[in-house]
Formats: C-alpha cells, sequence, structure tokens
C-alpha cells in the first residue's frame, strides 16, 4: 500500500511588516481594539511588484531543501491561492517556471482559506494512486491587494505570505485522514464578488465579510470536521500532539480548542504575527512550528481549515 507523508516544510513573508499602529494612521482603529478582538498585533505585506508565485517560490524552495529532494524531482505542483498572479495561467504554472522544471502537472486550487487542506487531500490522492511520488503544495496569497483599506472592519484581519509541503509516497501512513466539505448557499457572508468583464473589473474587486456570521459558523464547523476526521482515524481529541487550525482569529481558535477539549498550549498560533493568510495560513504555521523545534518527527497534528465558499476541512498528519 501507497501512502503519503510531508517530507519538507517551508513558508516565505514578504519583509514589510504592518503593525496595528501602523493602521491607527490608515483606518479609525485601535492596537488595543484589533489585539481584544482578534489576537492579531501584526501582518506582512507584499511589495507592489511581489506576486503570489514570488511568495510561493520563497516557501517552495524551503520545503524542496526541507525534503532534501532536488525541484525537478517534482512529479506534483499545487498552488492554492484566492489572489493568483492572473486569470490565467495558474499560479501553479508560474511557480513551476520559476523553480526551472517543466512536464509535472501543475495546477491551482481556489478553495479560499480551506485552499491548503483541499490541495493536500487531492496531493494525498495522486500519491495512493501510486504515480507520483513527490507532490509540492503551497499556499499562497497577497490578500492585500483585495482589501478595501477604508474598511477598518476587513483591513486589520489580513495578511501576505505563503506556506509549503513536500509530500513523498511512503509505506507507513503520513496523511491519515482528510475531510473536506462546502456549502455553496453560504457564499455570501465571505466573498470578493468581482470579476473582469469587457477590458473592466466589473462588481465589487474588495473582500466584504459578515463577520459575525463567519464567527459563528467558522467554531462550529471547525469542532465538527475535528470530530469528523478524528473518527475516521479512531482517534480522540487527546491523542493528538498538535491542532493547527486556520488563523483567522485568536478567539475562533480558542474557542475550537475549549470545544474539543484541547489544551491550548497543544494549538499552534501564528495569527499575531501573520494575521489572515488565507491558504498560506496552516502551511505557514505548520512550518512555524517544525522549525522552531515544536512539532518532530512521530507527533500527531491535526491540520484544519475554513474560508470562503463557504469551506471547510480538516488533515489528520503524522510528521
Ligand atoms: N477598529 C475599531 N472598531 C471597529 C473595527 C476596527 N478595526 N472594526 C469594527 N469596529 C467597530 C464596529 O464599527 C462596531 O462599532 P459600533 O458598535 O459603533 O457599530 C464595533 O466595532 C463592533 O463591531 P462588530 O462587527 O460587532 O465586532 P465583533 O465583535 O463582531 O468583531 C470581528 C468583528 C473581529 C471581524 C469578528 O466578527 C470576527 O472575528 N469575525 C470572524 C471573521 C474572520 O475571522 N474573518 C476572517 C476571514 S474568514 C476566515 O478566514 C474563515
Amino acid at each position: 500500500m501507497t501512502y503519503s507523508r510531508i517530507i519538507g516544510t517551508g513558508g516565505y513573508l514578504p519583509a514589510k511588516v504592518l503593525t496595528n499602529r501602523d493602521l491607527e494612521k490608515i483606518v479609525d482603529t485601535s492596537d488595543e481594539w484589533i489585539f481584544k478582538r482578534t489576537g492579531i498585533r501584526q501582518r506582512h505585506i507584499a511589495e507592489p511588484d511581489q506576486t503570489s508565485s514570488d511568495l510561493a517560490l520563497g516557501a517552495a524552495q524551503q520545503a524542496i531543501s526541507a525534503a532534501g529532494i532536488t525541484a525537478p524531482e517534482l512529479d506534483l505542483i499545487i498552488v492554492a491561492t484566492s489572489t493568483p498572479d492572473f486569470i490565467f495561467p495558474s499560479t501553479a504554472c508560474l511557480l513551476q517556471a520559476k523553480l526551472g522544471v517543466k512536464r509535472c502537472p501543475a495546477f491551482d486550487v481556489q478553495a479560499v482559506c480551506s485552499g491548503f487542506v483541499y490541495g493536500l487531500d487531492i496531493a494525498d490522492k495522486f500519491i495512493r494512486s501510486g504515480r507520483h511520488r513527490y507532490a509540492l503544495v503551497v499556499g499562497a496569497e497577497v490578500f492585500s491587494r483585495i482589501l478595501d483599506w477604508n474598511d477598518r472592519a476587513t483591513c486589520v484581519l489580513f495578511g501576505d505570505g505563503a506556506g509549503a509541503v513536500v509530500l513523498a509516497a511512503d509505506s507507513r501512513p503520513g496523511l491519515h485522514a482528510s475531510v473536506l466539505h462546502a456549502d455553496g448557499s453560504q457564499a455570501g457572508i465571505l466573498s470578493t464578488p468581482g470579476q473582469v468583464c469587457g477590458g473592466k473589473v466589473t462588481g465589487d474587486p474588495f473582500l466584504r465579510m459578515d463577520g459575525k456570521a463567519v464567527f459563528k459558523s467558522a467554531v462550529r464547523v471547525l469542532e465538527e470536521v475535528a470530530r469528523e476526521t478524528l473518527a475516521l482515524c479512531d482517534m480522540q481529541p487527546s491523542d493528538i500532539d498538535w491542532l493547527i487550525p486556520h488563523q483567522a482569529n485568536v478567539r475562533i481558535l480558542d474557542a475550537t480548542a475549549k470545544k474539543l477539549g484541547i489544551d491550548p498550549a497543544r494549538v499552534i498560533v501564528t495569527v499575531d504575527r501573520h494575521a489572515n493568510t488565507s491558504a498560506a495560513s496552516v502551511p505557514l504555521a505548520l512550518d512555524t512550528a517544525v522549525r522552531d523545534g515544536r512539532i518532530r518527527p512521530g507527533h500527531k497534528v491535526l491540520l484544519q481549515a475554513v474560508g470562503g465558499g463557504f469551506t471547510w476541512g480538516a488533515t489528520l498528519v503524522e510528521m
């Protein structure tokens, strides 16, 4: 039987840091309000000429190096993003070219903040088919481009960044189980409802959100999908070493951990430094905790995501 395992992680954050204090000069807000409501202190913002594929490249190079392989050995490249460089070609194809490789399939996954967990499950299925040995899965976003910097209710919540993993075929299971869901009837609570038509942007090109509705749905589905995924593995919340929920808001993380009865010390939190980086948030948090030595080989980690669509999912990973 062939399984997939994570053999390398990587992350990339643009150099520019925007603190809550900096935001006080842009919109009518305060460090105190933002921190109390969200746990966020700062976020990284890409330069105008930096695209999602540029951030993806930084994360991918780290993950490939940590995996001990070379880019030409990749059999599959998946990029999860809602802020692609172009309408087409895909950010994954642009990343493939930047990595200097050709031929392996490369495509984007669009599931907003759940995109990385969706991508991981897709890559796992490719590897389990026995026809692909190494897969690169990246979450990369420049959400700063789709924020309305006059809307204090949304612009304080997001940041830019990329995270990546390399999956390898293995005889021992690394990804034990994944569960994915979507409910398109809730599309309106979190969306960027613009499009390009006749050479012009039509509709609204900025992120819009019903914060309270998103908060309530996020806490409910993160608990549900955690229990669903653990049940498939015949495990309890107490069996996992680390919980990595989508890094949207520290109150969502705390509420999820509490409902699952998980000690907050076993939850990886990066939202304070990265804010919400959408599809990049889970792989960036994973990479942070691998590099600082908290997550070690053999640890069981539950990755969870929730985002626009509405989409949500979870994956139980043994490192
Ligand atoms: N600074 C200061 N005041 C603000 C700000 C701000 N940045 N934003 C809103 N306010 C004000 C509002 O105008 C309102 O004022 P009023 O009472 O005079 O009308 C007051 O603060 C309360 O606003 P609410 O929207 O009720 O605040 P709430 O407690 O719901 O917190 C928040 C808002 C933080 C967005 C919360 O709803 C939330 O975290 N929702 C989850 C959304 C989320 O995490 N989205 C990320 C994307 S989704 C995802 O990744 C799954």
